[in-house]
């Protein structure tokens, strides 16, 4: 990576994740700002979107403010398309809680599903279980920490028991299988920008989409409902069947919106990011080989089938968990739990449902942790990692 990216302070030797936003990226926006662009979205917007769905193949894109705007947004259209209030999503136990909040949010039936124990996507053999006993609308699956799901027997469920799947990509852009990048599965993916992710916007996230009505409604939700960001195509037929003239279109609502977007500041970032996410992806993948190398057979480690796992944070199920926790941060490497755990052990699920032990998924809630993963740390920092969990697993 020839750019140069100062690091943020961190009080740990090895931080779980790190700046990507370089200084270059920082004195090219300082300039950028100074020439009095517009600063809301805007043309950068577009570009970025552009930009961001030649780079995945996908057909559309749309910047929202975050990888849970996504989420909400990608439930919410679908939502509207069905005009239904209570549609039965499925949502893996091991995901995040804004990939499940959506659908509590929006009056849905949500269930959830038991995590494979290699990749930590969804069971294939409790989906089917769930799609036999519930007849769902919905399939949201995540590729957790990279890790791509069972793609052929997931997209064989979906079309034998009609249900429509969407991926949250969050942690995983570019993770890709059989020359296809994840978020191209199913009808649409979510994407997280935050900061320790691949790219960052400040905060941000994007929908894909190879389907362009569904495209059309998440842009009209993503701003009030208007139809200011549509086709014209789409805007003429909006107004013809609604007898709106050009005046009033202007403030006519189609759809119940929000307002999501994101700016042309955030997208001036996440336009020179992408420029290097490649390399940042390769970094990834490479410190996945040798944790790998380093660590196999000697504890669990997350395994999948994808050609390139553009890995988010190297998962481990430990069995002393506690001692080994507090031996990482003894030898000051931050770690965190394997991301959130079970859904059906988390207190907002408990409340509105009542508390789910799923068997992997409870093991992942009670001994996963991951160990940083991102593209500043060298080969070496990966192997005094190592090192220290053999050490602590022991
Ligand atoms: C799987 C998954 N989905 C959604 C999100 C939410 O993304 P954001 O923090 O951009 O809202 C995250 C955040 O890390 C995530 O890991």
């Amino acid at each position: 990576m020839n750019e140069t990216i100062n690091p943020l302070k961190n009080p740990f030797k090895f931080s779980l994740v790190d700046q990507t936003i370089s200084n270059k990226d920082i004195k090219e926006l300082s300039n950028w700002l100074l020439e009095n662009n517009r600063l809301t979205k805007g043309e950068l917007n577009d570009k970025f979107e552009n930009k961001w769905s030649q780079w995945n193949n996908s057909e559309n894109s749309i910047f929202v403010n975050s990888g849970s705007s996504a989420n909400l947004v990608i439930f919410f259209a679908e939502q509207c398309i069905r005009k239904k209030q209570n549609l039965k999503v499925v949502i893996p136990a091991v995901s995040w809680s804004t990939t499940v909040a959506p659908g509590i949010q929006l009056g849905m039936n949500v269930i959830l599903c038991d995590a494979d124990e290699k990749t930590l996507g969804v069971s294939v053999d409790h989906l089917e279980k769930i799609f036999k006993k519930h007849n769902p609308d919905v399939l949201m699956i995540v590729h957790v920490l990279g890790h791509i799901n069972d793609m052929d027997n997931i997209l064989f469920l979906c079309q034998k028991y009609n249900v429509t799947l969407f991926e949250d990509c969050c942690e995983s852009p570019g993770t890709e299988w059989n020359g296809i990048k994840v978020g191209n599965f199913g009808k649409a993916g979510s994407y997280s920008f935050y900061y320790g992710h691949h790219i960052s916007t400040i905060e941000g996230g994007m929908v894909v989409t190879n389907d362009d009505d569904f495209s059309e409604i998440v842009k009209s939700l993503r701003s009030h409902g208007w139809s200011r960001d549509l086709s014209s195509l789409t805007k003429s037929n909006l107004k013809k069947k609604y007898k709106i003239n050009d005046f009033k279109d202007q403030y006519t609502f189609y759809y119940p919106g929000f307002n999501l977007r994101s700016t042309d500041l955030n997208a001036f970032i996440g336009l020179k990011q992408l420029e290097r996410i490649d390399s940042v992806i390769n970094k990834r993948f490479q410190i996945y080989k040798r944790y790998r190398y380093n660590l196999e057979g000697n504890t669990w480690i997350q395994t999948c089938q994808a050609d390139i796992i553009s890995n988010f944070g190297m998962g481990l199920i430990i069995e002393n968990i506690n001692d080994v926790v507090k031996k990482l941060n003894n030898a000051s490497v931050e770690i965190r739990p394997l991301v959130c755990g079970s859904i059906g052990e988390q207190p907002f699920w408990i409340n509105y449902n009542e508390k789910q032990i799923l068997p992997v998924a409870t093991t992942v809630h009670n001994r996963g942790l991951y160990l940083p993963a991102h593209h500043n740390l060298s080969i070496d920092d990966v192997d005094k990692i190592s090192d220290i969990v053999l050490e602590a697993i022991k």
